[in-house]
């Protein structure tokens, strides 16, 4: 897992973040779905065109979710067991879609915090960032 200066790095970023997690989530949705148009299979009823509002409110729900396993860095599993029951047995998400989304979220980091963003926070962000994508996945098997 991530060493306590990795940690006190995914805090950092995600200080920057918080209290903006709706915008920051609508538009990770925005990129997910516009650069991997397949992803959207799983999001029909947030119309098509997309609705701004429902995109807004649910990329609020993905970011507060982020936030939560940034509280819970040293026990994602238990923080996250309800949302991983709800990807793997309710909306059965194929896992495949998670490297995706991990990598849009990378682009509205570095497109967001700039200068700010290091190649050593790239690193950290990308390492939480599948831990918790491991977390959402492993109750598939
Ligand atoms: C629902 C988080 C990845 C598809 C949700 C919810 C959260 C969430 C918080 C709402 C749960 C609720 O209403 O109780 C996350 C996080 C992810 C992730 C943190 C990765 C880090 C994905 C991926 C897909 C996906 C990769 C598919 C491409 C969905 C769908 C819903 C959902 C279809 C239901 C939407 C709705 O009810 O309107 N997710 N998710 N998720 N997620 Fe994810």
């Amino acid at each position: 897992m991530l060493s306590a200066q990795e940690r006190a790095h995914v805090t950092q970023v995600w200080d920057l973040i918080a209290g903006h997690e709706a915008p920051f989530g609508a538009e990770l949705l925005l990129r997910l779905f516009t650069v991997y148009p397949s992803t959207k299979t799983y999001f029909k009823h947030l119309g098509d065109p997309l609705d701004e509002v429902q995109l807004l409110s649910h990329g609020q729900r993905v970011l507060e979710a982020v936030g939560v396993a940034v509280r819970h860095m040293d026990n994602l599993r238990a923080a996250l067991s309800p949302l991983a029951d709800l990807h793997a047995h309710v909306l059965r998400v194929d896992p495949t879609n998670f490297p995706l989304l991990i990598q849009c979220f990378q682009v509205v980091l570095a497109s967001h915090l700039q200068g700010e963003y290091t190649v050593e926070m790239q690193a950290v962000w990308d390492k939480f960032l599948t831990a918790l994508a491991v977390v959402l996945t492993e109750k598939y098997r």
